[in-house]
Protein backbone atom coordinates (compact mmCIF):
# COMPACT_ATOMS: atom_id res chain seq x y z
CA UNK A 1 0.00 0.00 0.00
CA UNK A 2 1.34 3.49 -0.92
CA UNK A 3 1.96 6.53 1.48
CA UNK A 4 3.53 6.62 4.90
CA UNK A 5 1.65 5.15 8.14
CA UNK A 6 1.16 8.97 8.42
CA UNK A 7 -1.29 9.11 4.91
CA UNK A 8 -3.01 5.88 5.53
CA UNK A 9 -3.72 6.46 9.20
CA UNK A 10 -3.70 10.56 10.36
CA UNK A 11 -6.13 9.94 13.45
CA UNK A 12 -7.02 7.94 16.18
CA UNK A 13 -10.39 7.13 14.73
CA UNK A 14 -8.86 5.65 11.30
CA UNK A 15 -6.98 3.16 13.68
CA UNK A 16 -9.98 2.42 15.55
CA UNK A 17 -11.11 1.66 12.40
CA UNK A 18 -8.71 -0.91 11.65
CA UNK A 19 -8.56 -2.14 15.20
CA UNK A 20 -11.93 -3.59 15.09
CA UNK A 21 -11.20 -5.71 11.88
CA UNK A 22 -8.05 -7.15 13.50
CA UNK A 23 -9.31 -8.21 17.33
CA UNK A 24 -11.38 -10.67 17.84
CA UNK A 25 -14.58 -9.55 19.17
CA UNK A 26 -14.55 -10.81 22.70
CA UNK A 27 -11.04 -8.90 23.03
CA UNK A 28 -12.59 -5.69 21.03
CA UNK A 29 -15.63 -5.87 23.88
CA UNK A 30 -13.69 -5.65 26.58
CA UNK A 31 -11.17 -2.54 25.08
CA UNK A 32 -13.98 -0.55 23.59
CA UNK A 33 -17.10 -0.99 25.94
CA UNK A 34 -17.90 1.83 28.98
CA UNK A 35 -20.34 -0.07 31.26
CA UNK A 36 -24.94 0.30 31.22
CA UNK A 37 -25.51 1.65 28.26
CA UNK A 38 -22.03 3.16 27.35
CA UNK A 39 -23.75 6.62 27.41
CA UNK A 40 -21.13 7.74 29.14
CA UNK A 41 -18.39 6.75 26.52
CA UNK A 42 -19.57 9.14 23.82
CA UNK A 43 -19.88 11.75 26.53
CA UNK A 44 -16.56 12.20 27.28
CA UNK A 45 -15.85 12.66 23.44
CA UNK A 46 -18.54 14.87 23.31
CA UNK A 47 -18.14 16.96 26.26
CA UNK A 48 -14.36 16.86 24.63
CA UNK A 49 -15.47 18.86 21.74
CA UNK A 50 -17.11 21.80 23.31
CA UNK A 51 -13.75 23.25 24.64
CA UNK A 52 -12.91 25.51 21.91
CA UNK A 53 -10.13 28.06 21.39
CA UNK A 54 -9.69 31.12 19.80
CA UNK A 55 -6.55 31.55 17.78
CA UNK A 56 -4.22 34.51 17.89
CA UNK A 57 -2.48 35.52 14.52
CA UNK A 58 0.08 37.93 13.79
CA UNK A 59 2.44 36.15 16.25
CA UNK A 60 5.79 36.19 13.65
CA UNK A 61 7.75 33.17 13.49
CA UNK A 62 6.64 30.91 16.44
CA UNK A 63 8.08 27.12 17.13
CA UNK A 64 5.75 25.38 19.63
CA UNK A 65 7.68 23.09 21.99
CA UNK A 66 6.02 20.20 24.14
CA UNK A 67 8.39 18.98 25.90
CA UNK A 68 7.35 19.15 29.93
CA UNK A 69 8.72 18.52 32.91
CA UNK A 70 6.85 16.47 35.97
CA UNK A 71 8.37 15.11 38.69
CA UNK A 72 11.80 16.39 38.15
CA UNK A 73 11.78 14.15 34.54
CA UNK A 74 11.79 15.62 31.15
CA UNK A 75 9.25 14.48 29.08
CA UNK A 76 9.18 15.43 25.12
CA UNK A 77 5.33 15.54 25.12
CA UNK A 78 2.26 16.01 27.91
CA UNK A 79 0.87 12.35 26.85
CA UNK A 80 1.51 9.53 28.11
CA UNK A 81 0.21 5.69 28.24
CA UNK A 82 -2.72 4.73 30.90
CA UNK A 83 -2.71 1.72 32.95
CA UNK A 84 -4.56 -0.90 30.73
CA UNK A 85 -5.57 -4.55 32.17
CA UNK A 86 -5.59 -7.79 30.18
CA UNK A 87 -3.41 -6.00 27.50
CA UNK A 88 -2.23 -9.06 25.44
CA UNK A 89 -5.63 -10.02 25.13
CA UNK A 90 -6.33 -7.18 23.04
CA UNK A 91 -2.94 -7.53 21.03
CA UNK A 92 -0.76 -10.34 22.07
CA UNK A 93 2.82 -8.54 22.91
CA UNK A 94 1.21 -5.51 23.83
CA UNK A 95 3.10 -4.69 26.92
CA UNK A 96 7.06 -4.68 25.41
CA UNK A 97 5.31 -2.46 22.26
CA UNK A 98 3.62 -0.16 24.85
CA UNK A 99 7.09 0.16 26.72
CA UNK A 100 9.20 0.30 23.92
CA UNK A 101 6.91 3.22 22.17
CA UNK A 102 7.37 5.36 25.67
CA UNK A 103 11.19 4.59 26.35
CA UNK A 104 11.81 5.61 22.22
CA UNK A 105 9.53 8.73 22.68
CA UNK A 106 10.49 9.70 26.39
CA UNK A 107 6.97 9.95 28.02
CA UNK A 108 5.45 8.19 30.43
CA UNK A 109 4.32 4.42 30.18
CA UNK A 110 2.00 3.03 33.05
CA UNK A 111 1.87 -0.13 33.80
CA UNK A 112 -1.25 -2.32 35.14
CA UNK A 113 -0.93 -4.48 38.25
CA UNK A 114 -3.38 -6.67 36.10
CA UNK A 115 -1.34 -5.94 32.57
CA UNK A 116 0.26 -9.36 31.08
CA UNK A 117 3.80 -8.59 31.64
CA UNK A 118 5.72 -7.93 35.20
CA UNK A 119 7.32 -4.86 36.89
CA UNK A 120 10.75 -6.99 36.41
CA UNK A 121 10.24 -6.88 32.66
CA UNK A 122 8.39 -4.05 31.55
CA UNK A 123 10.54 -1.47 34.32
CA UNK A 124 13.67 -1.81 32.29
CA UNK A 125 11.95 -2.10 28.57
CA UNK A 126 10.58 1.44 29.91
CA UNK A 127 14.46 3.12 30.37
CA UNK A 128 12.85 5.46 33.07
CA UNK A 129 9.42 5.95 31.40
CA UNK A 130 7.97 3.52 34.05
CA UNK A 131 4.79 4.30 36.32
CA UNK A 132 3.33 1.45 37.94
CA UNK A 133 -0.41 1.58 38.69
CA UNK A 134 -1.20 -0.32 42.15
CA UNK A 135 -5.12 -1.87 42.21
CA UNK A 136 -5.09 -1.31 46.02
CA UNK A 137 -4.16 -5.35 47.39
CA UNK A 138 -6.26 -6.50 50.79
CA UNK A 139 -3.41 -7.82 52.15
CA UNK A 140 -0.60 -5.75 53.74
CA UNK A 141 2.86 -8.16 53.00
CA UNK A 142 0.63 -8.28 49.35
CA UNK A 143 0.71 -4.58 49.05
CA UNK A 144 3.99 -4.36 50.32
CA UNK A 145 6.07 -6.79 47.97
CA UNK A 146 4.43 -5.82 44.85
CA UNK A 147 5.20 -1.92 45.68
CA UNK A 148 9.05 -2.94 46.27
CA UNK A 149 9.16 -5.19 42.91
CA UNK A 150 7.98 -1.73 41.54
CA UNK A 151 10.48 0.21 43.12
CA UNK A 152 13.39 -2.04 42.39
CA UNK A 153 12.52 -2.85 38.91
CA UNK A 154 12.80 1.15 37.75
CA UNK A 155 9.53 2.71 38.03
CA UNK A 156 9.68 5.89 38.96
CA UNK A 157 6.21 7.21 40.01
CA UNK A 158 3.30 4.99 41.74
CA UNK A 159 -0.07 5.78 40.89
CA UNK A 160 -2.74 4.35 42.84
CA UNK A 161 -6.29 3.52 41.56
CA UNK A 162 -9.08 5.16 43.44
CA UNK A 163 -12.04 4.48 41.25
CA UNK A 164 -12.59 0.54 41.42
CA UNK A 165 -13.79 0.43 44.69
CA UNK A 166 -16.24 -2.51 43.23
CA UNK A 167 -16.07 -4.08 39.70
CA UNK A 168 -18.12 -2.46 37.40
CA UNK A 169 -21.50 -4.92 36.10
CA UNK A 170 -20.03 -3.73 31.90
CA UNK A 171 -22.72 -5.69 30.52
CA UNK A 172 -21.74 -5.31 27.13
CA UNK A 173 -18.52 -7.62 28.41
CA UNK A 174 -20.75 -10.26 29.86
CA UNK A 175 -22.14 -10.63 26.60
CA UNK A 176 -19.51 -11.30 24.78
CA UNK A 177 -18.09 -13.83 27.83
CA UNK A 178 -14.65 -11.55 28.26
CA UNK A 179 -13.66 -13.43 30.81
CA UNK A 180 -10.33 -15.23 32.66
CA UNK A 181 -9.26 -17.85 31.58
CA UNK A 182 -10.71 -17.56 28.13
CA UNK A 183 -12.98 -20.38 27.54
CA UNK A 184 -12.36 -22.24 24.33
CA UNK A 185 -15.23 -23.26 22.34
CA UNK A 186 -16.86 -22.57 19.27
CA UNK A 187 -17.59 -19.02 19.57
CA UNK A 188 -14.24 -18.37 20.58
CA UNK A 189 -12.31 -20.42 17.87
CA UNK A 190 -14.60 -18.81 15.48
CA UNK A 191 -13.89 -14.93 16.30
CA UNK A 192 -9.85 -15.99 16.16
CA UNK A 193 -10.26 -17.80 12.94
CA UNK A 194 -11.33 -14.53 11.42
CA UNK A 195 -8.75 -12.38 13.04
CA UNK A 196 -5.15 -14.04 11.84
CA UNK A 197 -2.75 -11.64 12.14
CA UNK A 198 -4.08 -11.28 16.30
CA UNK A 199 -3.59 -15.21 15.96
CA UNK A 200 -0.37 -15.83 14.59
CA UNK A 201 0.75 -12.67 17.74
CA UNK A 202 -0.69 -15.29 19.89
CA UNK A 203 1.03 -18.11 18.56
CA UNK A 204 4.25 -16.51 18.55
CA UNK A 205 3.88 -14.53 22.43
CA UNK A 206 1.72 -17.24 24.35
CA UNK A 207 -1.37 -16.94 25.90
CA UNK A 208 -2.07 -13.85 28.23
CA UNK A 209 -1.04 -14.01 31.69
CA UNK A 210 -1.58 -11.74 34.54
CA UNK A 211 2.41 -12.05 34.99
CA UNK A 212 2.40 -9.74 38.05
CA UNK A 213 0.52 -11.44 40.20
CA UNK A 214 0.65 -15.02 39.00
CA UNK A 215 3.01 -15.70 41.65
CA UNK A 216 1.50 -15.11 45.02
CA UNK A 217 -1.58 -18.05 44.61
CA UNK A 218 -1.19 -21.59 45.29
CA UNK A 219 -1.18 -22.57 41.49
CA UNK A 220 -0.38 -20.66 38.54
CA UNK A 221 -3.14 -21.57 36.82
CA UNK A 222 -5.20 -18.88 34.83
CA UNK A 223 -8.20 -19.67 36.77
CA UNK A 224 -6.60 -19.57 40.20
CA UNK A 225 -5.01 -16.30 39.48
CA UNK A 226 -8.45 -14.50 38.23
CA UNK A 227 -9.88 -15.48 41.13
CA UNK A 228 -7.24 -14.96 43.49
CA UNK A 229 -7.21 -10.76 41.77
CA UNK A 230 -10.85 -10.52 41.93
CA UNK A 231 -11.06 -11.60 45.33
CA UNK A 232 -7.30 -9.70 46.72
CA UNK A 233 -7.74 -6.16 44.75
CA UNK A 234 -9.70 -3.41 45.63
CA UNK A 235 -12.61 -2.86 48.22
CA UNK A 236 -9.68 -1.31 49.68
CA UNK A 237 -8.50 2.18 49.92
CA UNK A 238 -9.31 4.75 52.39
CA UNK A 239 -7.22 7.36 54.44
CA UNK A 240 -5.27 4.89 56.61
CA UNK A 241 -4.20 3.00 53.40
CA UNK A 242 -3.31 5.65 51.54
CA UNK A 243 -1.46 6.84 54.18
CA UNK A 244 -0.03 3.41 54.43
CA UNK A 245 1.10 3.44 50.86
CA UNK A 246 2.19 7.03 51.18
CA UNK A 247 4.98 5.91 53.90
CA UNK A 248 6.27 3.09 51.77
CA UNK A 249 6.92 4.83 48.79
CA UNK A 250 9.28 7.34 47.92
CA UNK A 251 8.67 8.58 44.81
CA UNK A 252 6.03 10.69 43.43
CA UNK A 253 2.31 9.28 44.32
CA UNK A 254 -0.28 9.70 42.35
CA UNK A 255 -4.32 9.14 43.04
CA UNK A 256 -6.36 7.94 39.96
CA UNK A 257 -9.78 8.61 39.13
CA UNK A 258 -10.33 11.27 41.14
CA UNK A 259 -13.48 13.66 39.64
CA UNK A 260 -14.14 15.71 42.89
CA UNK A 261 -12.39 18.71 44.29
CA UNK A 262 -12.77 17.69 48.07
CA UNK A 263 -11.82 13.76 47.05
CA UNK A 264 -8.58 15.64 45.43
CA UNK A 265 -7.35 17.41 47.83
CA UNK A 266 -8.06 15.21 50.56
CA UNK A 267 -5.43 12.79 48.73
CA UNK A 268 -3.24 15.90 48.63
CA UNK A 269 -3.48 16.00 52.37
CA UNK A 270 -2.66 12.36 52.70
CA UNK A 271 0.50 12.92 50.83
CA UNK A 272 0.07 12.81 46.91
CA UNK A 273 1.98 14.49 44.95
CA UNK A 274 -0.53 14.71 42.34
CA UNK A 275 -3.87 13.37 41.31
CA UNK A 276 -5.24 11.93 37.91
CA UNK A 277 -8.49 13.18 37.26
CA UNK A 278 -10.61 10.92 35.39
CA UNK A 279 -13.29 8.31 34.83
CA UNK A 280 -11.62 5.25 34.17
CA UNK A 281 -12.77 5.94 30.22
CA UNK A 282 -16.06 5.67 31.37
CA UNK A 283 -16.00 2.00 32.39
CA UNK A 284 -17.36 2.13 35.90
CA UNK A 285 -19.99 4.32 36.61
CA UNK A 286 -22.22 5.02 33.77
CA UNK A 287 -24.10 7.96 35.19
CA UNK A 288 -21.28 10.61 36.13
CA UNK A 289 -19.39 13.58 35.09
CA UNK A 290 -17.58 13.48 31.41
CA UNK A 291 -14.02 13.47 32.45
CA UNK A 292 -12.82 16.94 31.09
CA UNK A 293 -16.06 18.27 32.81
CA UNK A 294 -14.18 17.65 36.05
CA UNK A 295 -10.67 18.83 35.49
CA UNK A 296 -11.21 22.29 35.83
CA UNK A 297 -12.78 22.33 39.14
CA UNK A 298 -10.01 20.23 40.37
CA UNK A 299 -7.59 22.31 39.34
CA UNK A 300 -8.51 25.47 41.07
CA UNK A 301 -8.75 23.87 44.18
CA UNK A 302 -5.18 21.98 44.06
CA UNK A 303 -3.92 23.21 40.98
CA UNK A 304 -1.32 25.86 41.75
CA UNK A 305 0.37 23.70 44.48
CA UNK A 306 0.34 20.43 42.93
CA UNK A 307 -0.13 18.51 39.42
CA UNK A 308 -3.49 17.94 38.02
CA UNK A 309 -3.23 14.54 35.18
CA UNK A 310 -5.97 14.06 33.07
CA UNK A 311 -7.74 10.41 31.12
CA UNK A 312 -10.91 10.20 29.59
CA UNK A 313 -11.91 10.92 26.23
CA UNK A 314 -8.52 11.84 24.63
CA UNK A 315 -8.58 10.47 21.23
CA UNK A 316 -6.06 13.59 19.39
CA UNK A 317 -3.75 16.58 19.65
CA UNK A 318 -6.51 18.62 20.23
CA UNK A 319 -7.90 17.10 23.07
CA UNK A 320 -4.53 16.98 24.79
CA UNK A 321 -4.44 20.73 23.90
CA UNK A 322 -7.48 21.30 25.45
CA UNK A 323 -6.79 19.29 28.79
CA UNK A 324 -3.28 21.60 29.03
CA UNK A 325 -5.55 24.35 28.29
CA UNK A 326 -7.53 23.70 31.35
CA UNK A 327 -4.68 22.99 33.73
CA UNK A 328 -3.78 19.29 33.23
CA UNK A 329 0.04 18.84 34.07
CA UNK A 330 0.04 15.54 31.73
CA UNK A 331 -2.64 13.85 29.58
CA UNK A 332 -3.06 10.46 29.08
CA UNK A 333 -4.36 7.86 26.42
CA UNK A 334 -6.09 4.25 27.36
CA UNK A 335 -7.84 3.11 24.26
CA UNK A 336 -6.16 5.10 21.73
CA UNK A 337 -2.93 3.35 22.41
CA UNK A 338 -4.64 0.25 22.37
CA UNK A 339 -6.60 1.15 19.10
CA UNK A 340 -2.73 1.41 17.63
CA UNK A 341 -1.52 -1.74 18.58
CA UNK A 342 -4.68 -3.37 17.06
CA UNK A 343 -4.20 -1.58 13.59
CA UNK A 344 -0.42 -1.91 13.50
CA UNK A 345 0.48 -4.35 15.79
CA UNK A 346 4.03 -3.66 16.90
CA UNK A 347 4.40 -0.36 15.62
CA UNK A 348 0.70 0.89 16.42
CA UNK A 349 1.93 2.87 20.13
CA UNK A 350 4.66 4.83 18.28
CA UNK A 351 2.36 6.09 15.26
CA UNK A 352 0.03 6.56 18.13
CA UNK A 353 2.14 8.85 19.91
CA UNK A 354 3.52 10.65 16.55
CA UNK A 355 -0.46 11.17 15.64
CA UNK A 356 -1.46 12.81 18.77
CA UNK A 357 1.94 14.86 19.55
CA UNK A 358 1.94 15.99 16.02
CA UNK A 359 -1.65 17.12 16.45
CA UNK A 360 -0.66 19.12 19.53
CA UNK A 361 2.20 20.85 18.08
CA UNK A 362 0.11 22.06 15.30
CA UNK A 363 -2.99 23.29 17.40
CA UNK A 364 -0.30 25.16 19.12
CA UNK A 365 0.57 26.72 15.63
CA UNK A 366 -2.99 27.05 14.63
CA UNK A 367 -4.34 28.89 17.79
CA UNK A 368 -0.62 30.90 18.32
CA UNK A 369 1.32 29.76 21.00
CA UNK A 370 4.92 28.41 21.55
CA UNK A 371 4.79 26.65 25.11
CA UNK A 372 1.95 24.77 26.52
CA UNK A 373 1.29 27.43 29.55
CA UNK A 374 0.33 29.63 26.64
CA UNK A 375 -2.81 27.61 25.94
CA UNK A 376 -4.73 28.54 29.02
CA UNK A 377 -5.31 31.83 27.56
CA UNK A 378 -6.48 31.23 23.84
CA UNK A 379 -9.48 29.40 25.54
CA UNK A 380 -12.58 30.66 24.98
C1 LIG B 1 -8.56 0.60 31.55
N1 LIG B 1 -8.26 1.43 32.62
C2 LIG B 1 -7.53 0.95 33.69
N2 LIG B 1 -7.18 1.78 34.71
C3 LIG B 1 -6.42 1.34 35.74
O1 LIG B 1 -6.10 2.11 36.65
N3 LIG B 1 -5.99 0.03 35.76
C4 LIG B 1 -6.32 -0.87 34.79
O2 LIG B 1 -5.92 -2.02 34.83
C5 LIG B 1 -7.14 -0.42 33.73
N4 LIG B 1 -7.53 -1.26 32.73
C6 LIG B 1 -8.19 -0.78 31.60
C7 LIG B 1 -8.48 -1.62 30.55
C8 LIG B 1 -9.05 -1.12 29.39
C9 LIG B 1 -9.31 -2.01 28.24
C10 LIG B 1 -9.39 0.26 29.31
C11 LIG B 1 -9.99 0.85 28.07
C12 LIG B 1 -9.15 1.09 30.38
C13 LIG B 1 -8.60 2.86 32.56
C14 LIG B 1 -7.50 3.65 31.86
O3 LIG B 1 -6.33 3.71 32.64
C15 LIG B 1 -7.93 5.07 31.55
O4 LIG B 1 -8.45 5.67 32.71
C16 LIG B 1 -8.96 5.15 30.42
O5 LIG B 1 -8.66 4.23 29.40
C17 LIG B 1 -9.00 6.55 29.83
O6 LIG B 1 -9.99 6.68 28.88
P1 LIG B 1 -9.73 6.51 27.31
O7 LIG B 1 -8.37 7.14 27.01
O8 LIG B 1 -9.73 5.05 27.04
O9 LIG B 1 -10.87 7.24 26.71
Amino acid sequence: MAGTLMDRYPSISDLERRAKRRIPSFAWEYLASGTGDDWLVQDNLDAMRRIRFLPEFLKGEINPSTSTELFGVTYNAPIGIAPVGLTSLMWPGADAALAAAAAKHRIPYTLSTVATEKPEISGPAADGMGWFQLYPPKQENLRRDIIDRAANSGFTTLVVTADVPWPSRRERQRKAHVRMPLVIGPKLITQTALRPAWTMALLRRGMPRFRTIEDYPETKSMKTVAGFATASLGNTLSAEYLTAVREQWEGPLVVKGILSPEGARRCVELGADAVQVSNHGARQLNGTVAGIDALAPIVAEVGSDVPVLFDSGVRSGLDVARAIALGASMVFCGRAFMFGLGALGDAGPSHTYEILQDGLVNTMYQVGCTSLDELADRLI
